[in-house]
């Protein structure tokens, strides 16, 4: 993978839109971890894919899955927890200067272990249900809303350093993350 350009597919079954976009992050951490790669627009790329991908899901897939009962409320905050976690590590490694130093590689091992653990647990619990009972039309609107919030997010730099801190800020006031551990 040499380049990083990140697709912005307008329509869709939103099982698949979300799945693949799941290979593309994992297509960029390998990307960061590799050393002849260009790591640091590696990591541009996956800061704004997460990004837009983990908010429109929030904005548009979650709340619809609950209303229509393919998840329930503890699902859909548990991935909001996630999503959370996730965004923390990934202002971590944004705050790496280089690329090459332990503190990059470390910052890179603790975003892929959550962020491993999340798509795992999203496949499982909650597009694996999608597509069982989900109808197809519902499956395309989403697709549709998503990924339009997706791209508009791309659009507005959204993986950003700054937008990045002020989703983790927000994310301690909604409790999304436990308050004893927030940075001063
Ligand atoms: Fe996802
Ligand atoms: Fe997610």
């Amino acid at each position: 993978m040499n380049d990083y350009t990140i697709p912005r597919p307008a329509a869709g079954d939103i099982v698949d839109l979300i799945t693949a976009d799941h290979r593309l992050l994992e297509d960029l951490m390998r990307a960061m971890r590799d050393q002849e790669a260009d790591r640091d627009a590696a990591r541009a790329a996956f800061s704004g894919l997460l990004v837009a991908h983990s908010e429109a899901e929030e904005e548009i897939v979650y709340p619809r899955l609950k209303s229509k009962k393919v998840i329930d409320g503890e699902e859909e905050e548990h991935g909001e927890k996630e999503h959370a976690a996730t965004n923390e590590a990934l202002l971590h490694l944004l705050q790496a200067k280089g690329t090459d130093t332990q503190k990059f590689e470390d910052a890179l091992e603790a975003v892929a272990e959550v962020l491993n653990h999340h798509i795992g647990e999203e496949e499982l619990s909650i597009l694996n249900p999608a597509r069982e009972d989900a109808p197809e039309e519902l499956r395309q609107r989403l697709g549709e809303a998503w990924s339009q919030k997706r791209n508009a997010l791309l659009g507005d730099d959204c993986g950003a350093r700054e937008s990045v801190e002020q989703i983790v800020r927000q994310a301690y006031t909604d409790e999304l993350l436990p308050n004893d551990d927030q940075p001063e």
